[in-house]
């Protein structure tokens, strides 16, 4: 656990806010938010002093997404006896990298609106839409190696950024490689949302941790290091596959953030939907669907698209993608209950709360 430093003892006001603060992803945000807003904008000025003449970094950080990564760096940080203060450049890191893996996702996915707004390459072309990515990534390095914190956990915490990003990028070619395919069971899906969304959600958990547990480069706990760090990884690699779930049940219904609805089925996307159909699909509705998901665009439409839509819900696949959600949520919810970190316990149930939440009003299609 982190020791309180004195030069900690200035902030007690903080410090007495942040005891009796609630443990959900709303106070943890709101207490950090503008410091985190601060640091975003203050390394974009340091990083493109002249250059973004369009406005493009502008642009993005203007539009705030939900925020949950970087509050769930902030709030293990807190949970694991940390002040948050410390940790406010990896949690601000975390938001950029992540923000940068969007603007690429984008142009992978051909997808024109993001956060309710056209998408960074739809308002500024795909070639700065992949330069505003490639400078984002090490930027989100960079600010996080400037952060007063003991050399050797730097390059820890650093490391392990590093190698879990290549799990992203390998998500992401399975996924894409996975297009307009029958998937042949689960093991592709599994692996792309490990990779893909699971690789950021154990930065976000198990890099806080080690800021607190290997304060000054060693373990002050080897044997609770041992046991938590594992620990946060696989509820990491859970998150991932529970919010994976969540976006791939919205996408057919079409309430995701001013995206138009269906995407995901035009696109001949991997989603849990198409792997579910595989395994649960029999005759001529799996004969059906399976012809119109390999066709490609432009051959398939939107017309297409909803007729699928149709038959996943007729023949009760997004009922059972929802049986199958609930039944993650039970076995992350055991997992997440032997953390030695209540704090944290409660920060993750706020989360299961509006994942939850937010799947229930999916389970019609829309009127
Ligand atoms: C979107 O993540 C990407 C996925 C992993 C599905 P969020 O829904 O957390 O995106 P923002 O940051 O709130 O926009
Ligand atoms: C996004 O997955 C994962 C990454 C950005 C690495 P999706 O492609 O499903 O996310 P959305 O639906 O575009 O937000
Ligand atoms: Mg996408
Ligand atoms: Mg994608
Ligand atoms: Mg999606």
């Amino acid at each position: 656990m982190c020791k309180n430093g004195e030069n900690q003892s200035s902030r007690i006001h903080e410090w007495i806010g942040l005891i009796n603060m609630d443990w959900t992803l709303t106070s943890i945000s709101s207490h950090f938010d503008s410091r985190l807003d601060g640091i975003m904008r203050q390394t974009a000025r340091h990083l493109l002093p002249e250059s973004d003449t369009s406005g493009m970094l502008e642009y993005l950080l203007s539009q705030k997404g939900k925020r949950i990564r970087p509050t769930l760096v902030l709030g293990t940080h807190l949970a694991f006896g940390g002040d948050g203060e410390t940790a406010l450049p990896l949690a601000a890191a975390v938001e950029m990298i992540h923000s940068a893996s969007l603007i690429h996702d984008d142009i992978e996915d051909m997808d024109e609106f993001r956060r309710g707004q056209p998408s960074v390459w739809k308002r500024f072309g795909v070639r700065q839409a992949l330069n505003l990515g490639d400078l984002l990534l090490p930027a989100g390095f960079f600010l996080f190696l400037e952060s007063p914190i003991n050399a050797a956990l730097r390059v820890r915490v650093l490391t392990r950024i590093s190698r879990e990003l290549m799990r992203l990028v390998e998500g992401q070619m399975t996924e894409i490689a996975g297009v307009n395919q029958e998937p042949s069971g689960w093991s592709d899906y599994r692996n792309a949302c490990a990779g893909k969304t699971g690789a950021l959600f154990r930065i976000c958990l198990a890099c806080p941790a080690e800021l607190c547990l290997f304060m000054d480069g060693n373990p002050s706990d080897a044997a609770e290091a041992a046991a938590t760090l594992p620990l946060l990884e696989e509820l990491g690699t859970q998150l991932g596959q529970l919010f994976q779930s969540r976006d791939d049940l919205i996408d057919i219904t079409g309430r995701k953030e001013g995206r138009f609805a269906l995407g995901d089925l035009l696109e001949g996307k991997l989603s849990l939907l198409t792997v579910l159909a595989s395994e649960r699909l029999t005759g001529a509705s799996r004969r059906e669907f399976f012809t119109m998901h390999q066709t490609s665009r432009p051959r398939k439409d939107e017309a297409m698209a909803l007729r699928m839509r149709d038959i996943l819900f007729a023949q009760g696949i997004v009922d059972h993608a929802h049986v199958l959600l609930a039944r993650d949520i039970e076995l992350f919810e055991a997992r997440m209950r032997e953390l030695q970190a209540p704090g944290l316990i409660s920060l993750l149930e706020d989360l299961l709360r509006r994942l939850s939440l937010e799947t229930e009003s999916e389970k019609q299609p829309p009127t």
